[in-house]
C-alpha cells in the first residue's frame, strides 16, 4: 500500500529532486518590478515573492532573495513601479529575469515599451494591463530562527 504522506525537517533537507517550497505556496502573482539606480539606469525584474499587504493605503511588497539590484535601487531612490505580468508577456518577463551587464536596458532587451509615469520617475511596462507607481515605505531585513539576518 502506498503512503502519499511526506514530511521533512527543513534542517535535514527535503530529500526530493526539487525543493517543493515554491510550488506548494502557489499560484503566486508576479511582481514585475521596475526601478532606477541612483545613476539613473533603469532596471526591470520579476519577483514571485510578491503580494498585496494593505488596501488603505494600498501597500504591496516583494522579497529579494539576497540584496539584488531592485532592492538597492529602491533603497537609494525610494521609488519603483509594479506591472502585472500576464501570459502574453511571460516570455518578455523571463528575459528580464536574467542578469545583465551595466548599461543594458532591460526594456530594450525584452522589446518592451516603457510607459511614462505620473508620480515617480521610474517607467512601467506599457503593455501590461495594470501598473502601480510606488513609493518606498520600508525595507525589512529577514532573519533566520536565531534572529540572525539572512545572507545578503
Ligand atoms: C518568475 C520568476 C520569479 C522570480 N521571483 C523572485 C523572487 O521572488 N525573489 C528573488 O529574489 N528573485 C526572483 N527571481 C529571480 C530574479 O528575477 C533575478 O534574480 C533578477 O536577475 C533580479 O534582478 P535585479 O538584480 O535587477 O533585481 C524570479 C525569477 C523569475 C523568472
Amino acid at each position: 500500500m502506498s503512503n502519499s504522506f511526506y514530511s521533512y525537517k527543513v534542517s535535514n533537507g527535503h530529500g526530493l529532486p526539487h525543493d517543493p517550497f515554491k510550488s506548494i505556496i502557489a499560484p503566486r502573482p508576479i511582481g514585475w518590478i521596475s526601478s532606477k539606480s541612483a545613476a539613473g539606469e533603469v532596471n526591470l525584474a520579476p519577483y514571485s515573492f510578491f503580494n498585496a499587504f494593505n488596501n488603505a493605503p494600498p501597500i504591496i511588497g516583494f522579497s529579494s532573495v539576497g540584496y539584488k539590484d531592485s532592492v538597492k535601487n529602491i533603497e537609494s531612490t525610494g521609488e519603483f513601479c509594479w506591472s502585472m505580468a500576464t501570459q502574453p508577456l511571460a516570455e518578455a518577463m523571463n528575459i528580464t529575469s536574467k542578469p545583465v551587464d551595466s548599461g543594458v536596458n532591460e526594456y530594450e532587451l525584452a522589446k518592451l515599451e516603457a510607459g511614462s509615469p505620473d508620480e515617480v520617475s521610474v517607467p512601467f511596462v506599457a503593455a501590461s494591463p495594470v501598473s502601480m507607481e510606488c513609493k518606498l515605505t520600508q525595507i525589512v531585513q529577514l532573519n533566520n530562527v536565531s534572529k540572525e539576518p539572512l545572507d545578503t
